[in-house]
């Protein structure tokens, strides 16, 4: 059902951007999008690359998880190749009210507001589908582009923990934020 819907199209200094639904071919760009962000050392948790096994893990368990309504994952195509991925996966229990965030743009890309609308999109079809109140996200406190954008997006800080996260032997904060 969800698979590969389109969710919007535009364009950008001549880019066609396309913002849809991941589907199963997916997993190579997807394989090479995340393993980039590893090389560049990105402010994320994931520290080792991905192999073709676990891509393929990777995105078979996103679209079951998708059509169950228990998550929504969105890529941002740049002239027909994946660039981008936001994701928000709906917690259980007493929590299933509550969607966790994450989102990556290609280096290539960014600062050309795309990580910003794949976001905004990204919240309205999570509320539409996953029918959560409160979306959450944790973020490096040193990842300012990032907090910019999730202030921008509405999204407030509701704690910090020091510490909270270790890369490469070296400490960083974990800021907590929330938008209801
Ligand atoms: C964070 C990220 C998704 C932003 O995507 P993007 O496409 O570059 O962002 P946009 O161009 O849509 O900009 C959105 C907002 O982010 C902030 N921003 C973007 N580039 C910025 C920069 N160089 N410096 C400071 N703030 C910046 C601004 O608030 C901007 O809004 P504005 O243009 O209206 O001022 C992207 O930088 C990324 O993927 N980084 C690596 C992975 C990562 O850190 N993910 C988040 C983990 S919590």
């Amino acid at each position: 059902m969800f698979t590969g819907k389109i969710v919007e199209e535009f364009k950008i200094d001549g880019d066609f951007i396309r913002i849809r639904y991941i589907k199963f071919e997916d997993f190579k760009d997807l394989q090479e999008h995340i393993n980039s962000l590893v090389e560049e050392g990105a402010y994320l948790n994931r520290q080792k690359k991905v192999n073709k096994k676990e891509g393929l893990e990777f995105i078979t368990d996103f679209l079951k998880k998708i059509e169950n309504k228990e998550s929504v994952a969105l890529v941002a195509e740049v002239n027909g190749k994946v660039m981008g991925l936001a994701k928000i996966n709906k917690k259980k229990g007493a929590e299933s009210h509550v969607g966790v965030l994450g989102i990556a743009i290609r280096k290539e890309i960014r600062g050309r507001g795309i990580g910003k609308r794949l976001a905004e999109l990204l919240i309205k079809e999570a509320k539409k589908h996953l029918k959560i109140e409160i979306v959450e996200l944790e973020v490096f406190a040193e990842n300012k582009v990032a907090y910019n954008l999730y202030k921008k997006l509405g999204f407030k800080k509701a704690g910090v923990v020091r510490n909270g996260l270790k890369k490469n032997g070296k400490y960083f904060d974990r800021i907590l934020m929330v938008k209801y």
